[in-house]
């Protein structure tokens, strides 16, 4: 707590209304938090996939389609989930849960609409929510900036709120139907009269509904359709037989694509690359060829950090202020501190730590490894289980020998020790601060402090050796 109350004070906090601080007007003050669930379809077989794996698991920028659409809908204040899934589709369900543990998960036994999916979760739907946002969990590209969009849409009075946009081709989606400017109805490509089908405002499928109408107006779909389906779409239709006002957000055709296959899957993995290119630079990153760069839907990185070409970041990656990552280099599970450099060509793995300005060069691997401060590992190494005291020099083609094919084993190298070429260190093994290692030494017993080991067969020195050696073998060729 600071000294004074006031000192620190974060007006966009402050919620209380006898407060005379408070930034917030009165009117929002009576009003509570509107509440939103999110129910996401995730039932689709995804057969043109060709696959063992529900398409919802498939990953785009690390992580599922269906993570992507809860992160989202979460973001856009989506405080409570419900999952639609396939019959037994516990994967499914799982992948949910470690997203949102809190997410329920209802299964559609029969696959009889879209309408019909979100009356699966009907149990929920009759929890009395202010907002219900229904999504798509293949398609994952739809941001938490659209999801806010179509809720303020309904928290204007809108029952439904469609989500539109402009389709280069509408062929087989649903057509925005407007009468005299009015919003009357969506229309299924397969229902649309010939009129309809030149409409080119289309149906991205996702939408919002009124928590407190939900209910009733999808009890109100009927499948008289040409796939005989429950439509979700026809919630359009059923509110405006009621009188009540309907909405449509409208959103760009690329942000609202679906995947069906894994071309598609491959179209959605580089809109969602551009992205991260273009805010890791827009946050004060350097990247000399952004298109040859890959991120993970997580990877941080901070200001003035430059990243050359042909760099992949897998998922758990953060690079802090100053860190260069040289081209080719391959970075997963990795924390990289300020100031630090990687690569060219080196392989950070899950658990490798560099501390301010320590320097990984090219041919380096580093696994579950800590590089404290200005530590050097430049050449043509492996370091594995490991911790490398500040400012020490591992010489080239060092190899820390963790594993006997049973355990690994820890190698701690002290702060200011130095490790001469190609030497081997046998786990578990400690190299005091400030020792020495000999080039080409096997180490297996620990090194004192301000030691120096080495563990090589001594060299001997035979004059005149070679020169007897050659007469010996020409004389022995000639006769
Ligand atoms: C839907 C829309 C259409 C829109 C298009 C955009 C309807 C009736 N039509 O059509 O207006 O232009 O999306 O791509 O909503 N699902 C289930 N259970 C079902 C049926 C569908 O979970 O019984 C899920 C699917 O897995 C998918 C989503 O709902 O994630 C959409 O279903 P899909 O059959 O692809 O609808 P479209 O025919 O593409
Ligand atoms: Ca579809």
């Amino acid at each position: 707590m600071a000294a004074s109350p006031r000192q620190d004070y974060d007006f966009r906090a402050n919620t209380n209304p006898s407060d005379p601080f408070s930034k917030v007007p009165p009117m929002s003050l009576a009003a509570a938090p509107r509440r939103c669930l999110a129910v996401i379809l995730a039932a689709g077989e995804g057969k043109r996939m060709c696959s063992d794996m529900p398409k919802v698991l498939h990953r785009v920028g690390g992580r599922s389609m269906l993570a992507h659409v809860l992160a989202a809908t979460a973001e856009a204040g989506a405080t409570a989930v419900a999952v639609v899934v396939g019959p037994e589709r516990a994967d499914v369900a799982a992948e949910a849960r470690s997203v949102r543990p809190e997410a329920r998960i209802f299964e559609q036994r029969d696959r009889r609409g879209t309408a019909h999916a979100v009356l699966a979760a009907r149990e929920c739907l009759e929890e009395g929510w202010d907002e219900v946002l229904v999504a798509f969990a293949d398609t994952p590209l739809v941001t938490a900036e659209t999801f806010g969009r179509m809720r303020d849409s309904l928290a204007a009075g809108n029952v439904v709120t469609a989500l539109g946009f402009e389709a280069r081709d509408p062929t087989g989606y649903g057509r925005l139907v407007l009468q005299d400017g009015a919003f009357v109805a969506i229309r299924e490509h397969k229902d649309a009269t010939g009129d309809e089908r030149r409409i080119t405002l289309c149906n991205a499928g996702l939408m919002g509904l009124s928590g407190a109408r939900a209910i009733e107006l999808l009890s109100g779909i009927r499948d008289d359709n040409a796939q005989g389906e429950f439509y979700l779409t026809d919630a359009v239709a059923e509110a405006r037989r009621l009188g009540l006002p309907v909405g449509i957000v409208k959103a760009g055709e690329t942000e609202v694509m679906g995947v069906n296959d894994r071309a598609q899957l491959a179209a959605a993995e580089a809109v969602f690359q551009n992205r991260m290119r273009a805010t890791a630079m827009r946050d004060g990153a350097t990247l000399t060829a952004p298109e040859t760069v890959y991120f993970s839907h997580d990877t941080r990185l901070g200001r003035d950090v430059t990243v050359e070409p042909n760099v992949v970041f897998g998922p758990g990656v953060s690079v802090a202020d100053g860190a260069v990552i040289h081209a080719f280099s391959h970075l997963e599970g990795a924390t990289v501190r300020q100031g630090a450099s990687v690569g060219p060509f080196a392989r950070l793995r899950p658990g490798a730590d560099l501390g301010p300005e320590a320097r990984v060069g090219n041919f380096v691997e580093v696994k579950n490894a800590q590089l404290e401060a200005g530590a050097k590992v430049n050449h043509l190494t492996y370091i594995g289980d490991a911790r490398v005291g500040e400012g020490a020099n591992i010489g080239a083609g060092t190899i820390t020998c963790n594993y006997d094919g049973f355990g690994k084993y820890r190698t701690t190298i002290g702060k200011g020790a130095f490790v001469g070429s190609n030497s081997s260190l046998v786990a578990p093994v400690t190299i005091g601060d400030g020792a020495y290692v000999g080039s080409g030494s096997v180490v297996t017993k620990d090194v004192p402090a301000d030691a120096l080991a080495v563990a090589r067969a001594r060299q001997s020195i035979i004059a005149g050796w070679a020169e007897a050696f050659r007469r010996r073998m020409r004389s022995a060729k000639s006769s």
